[in-house]
């Protein structure tokens, strides 16, 4: 046998398990501080009412002869791909059920929507990037070329015709910087994969931090996309489903092969998203649901805006947090991602993510999550006051 060696050109390991594996260190070595983890996005506030009430009834459903499922649809129930389409509806995108894939979040579905392109595809990532969409090309021996994300940008690349790509991952609100693209930018990346006959992997993972509504939340929002653009959506940041594990995809009919292909991909390797999972998805959807989620979303964005008066009055320059739970800052005195992160650590027991990790322009930056509890949140800045006053 020949094993995969693209494995070799990997990271020792997955950024977030190199974190992990920092603090729990420190934890083992320091028994008595307590530390505040604004790391990883994981969100703290358990699932809505509505959401685990419909999770009850599905599991009482269960237990009984007559309503017991088995095996369900691979790409998800029909409850749950209506409910996406009445929500793309009410901003005004029309999508066909066939069109709408139901899966266990945006993170799997993004390394596997893969398995329909060719080896020989050039894939181009921003860079600071979420490290998921280099990592699972690199495993399949593609080429990855980087758009740079700067401060001159504001963190938003945008094409240039000199450069041919296949595959584009655009991710907004972005993770890890929190930028957004506005319609027209979003419009000038349509109109190169459509003239270069490229294919946009679009993450909208974050798309309901964001508070403009003149900002798009969807690529189809633009037109033109729905012939050159598949959408990634989970309901991990936006209902707390990050141990639950429910997120669709779009494929549109006009990608023709491609909206085959993935429906021929999942029937094959994958057996859905287990039914009570997918009730509690369904409530996310409803009215009641909408509600509920919105209220934790508030919390969420009020800690970013305590994180983030913190770094303004400290003089710490960031961006980000308003359309997004993260929030981007420059390190303090010039210090590297990763000495500001064993710093950070030592000296106030909290954790971020270091920018380096997200990729070469990440150096010298910092994300910190607003998905702590507020009482966490608040004490953590208290000590970056204490820390950098
Ligand atoms: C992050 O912290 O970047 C995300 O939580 C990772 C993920 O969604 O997989």
């Amino acid at each position: 046998m020949n094993i995969n060696e693209n494995y070799s050109n990997l990271e020792q390991s997955y950024l977030f398990s190199t974190i992990a594996k920092k603090v729990k260190e420190f934890s083992e070595n320091n028994p008595y501080k307590k530390i505040i983890r604004l790391g990883i996005g994981d969100v703290t506030l358990p699932l809505c009412k509505c959401v685990t009430d419909a999770m009850h009834k599905a599991v009482d459903e269960m237990g009984v002869q007559e309503t017991f499922r088995g095996y369900g649809p691979e790409q998800g129930y029909q409850f749950v791909s209506s409910a996406v389409q009445s929500y793309y509806a009410k901003r005004g995108v029309t999508l066909e059920l066939d069109e709408i894939f139901i899966s266990d979040g945006a993170k799997s579905d993004l390394g596997n929507i893969l398995d329909l392109f060719s080896k020989d595809n050039t894939v181009l990532v921003p860079d600071p990037v979420y490290p998921v969409y280099v990592d699972t090309n690199i495993m399949a021996g593609r080429k990855v070329i980087f758009a740079d994300a700067n401060g001159e940008n504001e963190f938003l690349p945008m094409p240039d015709n000199n450069v041919k790509a296949d595959l584009i991952y655009i991710c907004s609100p972005n993770n890890p910087t929190g930028a957004v693209y506005n319609k027209e930018q979003l419009k000038k990346w349509v109109d190169y994969a459509l003239s270069n006959n490229a294919v946009i992997l679009f993450d909208a993972a974050y798309e309901s931090f964001i508070s403009d509504e003149n900002l798009p939340r969807s690529i189809y929002e633009i037109e033109g996309a729905k012939n050159c653009a598949i959408e990634f959506c989970s309901l991990s940041k936006t209902a707390g489903f990050t141990g639950t594990r429910c997120g669709y995809t779009i494929v549109p009919a006009a990608l023709g092969a491609l909206n085959k292909y993935w429906l021929r991909r999942q029937t094959t390797k994958f057996n859905g998203v287990p039914y009570i999972i997918q009730r509690g998805a369904e409530a996310v959807f409803t009215e009641q649901g909408q509600k509920e989620i919105k209220e934790n979303i508030a919390y969420y964005k009020e800690n970013a805006k305590v994180i983030s008066e913190t770094l303004t009055r400290l003089g710490i320059w960031h961006v980000g947090g308003k359309h997004s739970p993260y929030i981007w800052l420059k390190c303090p005195n010039n210090m590297s991602s990763w000495d500001f992160f064993d710093y950070l650590l030592e000296n106030a027991q909290v954790v971020g993510t270091p920018g380096a990790g997200f990729g070469k322009n990440g150096e010298g930056y910092f994300r910190l999550t607003s998905f702590g509890s507020k009482e966490n949140t608040i004490e953590a800045m208290e000590r970056f006051k204490k820390l950098f006053k």
